[in-house]
């Protein structure tokens, strides 16, 4: 994809992009490819500096230091477009930029074999108590044990939540033989020889492992507890690695401490410590056959590679052709490039004879509408417009000047 050859775009100052918190080299590359003039600073700004920083700036990329404020928002007139290059955007104030007319983008996807793959892992772990067995020869105790150790092939694998993770740790478990049965709220596509169930009762009763992969909704909350627990068999494993909300911590130690849980693997934590410095106390250190690891389930860099080109190829196809697709607070507009056509973007307020007047000036100006789409969500309407002549700036001007315009751009 390459900025809009058919307008020219490529004959404009590049726009400038500030990418923040030592985002990875692979967005650097694929946004420099673009066009676009990419500034990279290795660490978040303080609030102040930020706002030196973003002046001139039209695409700003942050991780999760970085905490983006209606008034911080405001304070950036020159920005288009904000990239989260990690998974949460919950540092965006989302319907500030909405209203603003600045569309965001993340990368929901981009770790999913991350966590896949370390869910596999550690079922053979807990399997063999190797996390156990680790820290005993760490400290000079040999325990060469077989009892309550076992293959993974031939068990039984319940997977709740069978979305993109859940459905990734599906196929990896079959190549590993182990017979796969899942549980989700709507109905999914049962991969391989997966088998789904009717009730998250009937997963736990059947599984020798049972592991966890929903979003953190009010559903969700605590719905692994001392009735769930229970009802898993007696020596099954629990992993969860989707939120730390979903598993209630004083009822899985009991569980482990009566061995009708024989293990855990645990990577999220309903409270969990904002920076690598801070200390972390849990319930569950110490007890036997428990893995804890501090919310690394999508840490690799492979994963960080991809998070890096995910959203930099979001954020250059609404550069280049004004796409919004998949951006989390933007309504989506996806409209191909029409050769010869002279392409105008319009972000305005949604409210009742927006198109009509945006329609009066374009007649005016005796341009044809050669083709248009527009989206809208409850404060603003997203129209991607192409004109058969060039008369774009006069166009772009009426439009701006309508007072239901937040943003207007031309490519
Ligand atoms: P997804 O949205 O693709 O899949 C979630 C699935 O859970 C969906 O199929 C949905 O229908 C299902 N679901 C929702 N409520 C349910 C319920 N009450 N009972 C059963 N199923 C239910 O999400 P994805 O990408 O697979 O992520 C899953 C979880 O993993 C999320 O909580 C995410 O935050 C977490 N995650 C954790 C990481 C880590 O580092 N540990 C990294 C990436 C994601």
């Amino acid at each position: 994809m390459h900025a809009n050859p058919v307008n020219g775009a490529l004959k404009k100052p590049p726009l400038k992009v500030l990418l923040l918190e030592n985002i990875h080299q692979t967005a650097i590359e694929t946004m420099t490819k673009e066009g676009l003039s990419v500034e990279s600073v290795p660490k978040s700004l303080p609030k102040d500096q930020l706002i030196a920083r973003l002046a001139g700036v039209q695409i700003l990329g942050i991780r999760s230091k970085t905490h983006l404020t209606a008034e911080l928002l405001a304070s950036a007139p020159s920005l288009q477009a904000i990239g989260c290059f990690c998974i949460g955007t919950n540092q965006v104030d989302l319907s500030a930029a909405n209203r603003l007319g600045l569309p965001v983008w993340n990368a929901p996807f981009s770790n999913t074999r991350s966590v896949a793959e370390m869910i596999i892992s550690e079922i053979i772990a807990l399997a063999r108590q190797l996390g156990d067995r680790s820290r005993e020869v760490h400290v000079g105790k040999w325990r060469k044990v077989a009892s309550s150790c076992f293959e993974v092939r031939g068990k039984t694998l319940g997977i709740i939540g069978y979305g993109h993770i859940g459905s990734q740790v599906s196929v990896l478990a079959e190549a590993l033989g182990m017979r796969v049965v899942f549980y989700d709220i709507i109905p999914k596509l049962q991969l391989g020889n997966s088998q789904p169930c009717d009730s998250l009762h009937e997963l736990l009763r059947v599984s020798d492992f049972v592991t966890l992969h929903v979003p953190a909704t009010p559903q969700t909350q605590w719905m692994i507890g001392p009735d769930e627990l229970a009802a898993m068999k007696k020596g099954s494993y629990l992993l969860n690695a989707s939120r730390g909300t979903v598993v209630q911590i004083g009822a899985l130690c009991q569980a482990l401490r009566s061995g009708h849980v024989a293990g855990a693997a645990i990577d999220v934590y309903p409270e969990e410590p904002e920076e690598n410095t801070d200390s972390f106390v849990t319930e569950l250190a110490g007890l036997p056959n428990v893995i804890l690891t501090p919310h690394i389930g999508g840490s690799t860099q492979e994963a960080q590679a991809s998070i890096g080109r995910e959203v930099a190829q979001s954020i250059c196809k609404f550069v280049a052709q004004g796409a919004t697709t998949g951006s989390v607070n933007f309504p989506q507009v996806e409209l191909p490039l029409s050769p010869g056509t002279h392409r105008i973007l319009n972000v305005h307020k949604n409210v009742p004879g927006v198109l009509r007047d945006i329609s009066r000036v374009v007649s005016e100006l005796n341009a044809n509408i050669h083709s248009q789409m527009l989206s809208t969500d409850e404060q603003i309407g997203y129209l991607i417009m192409d004109l058969d002549q060039d008369v774009s700036a006069q166009v772009r001007d009426g439009i701006s000047g309508l007072p239901t315009s937040i943003r207007t751009r031309i490519l």
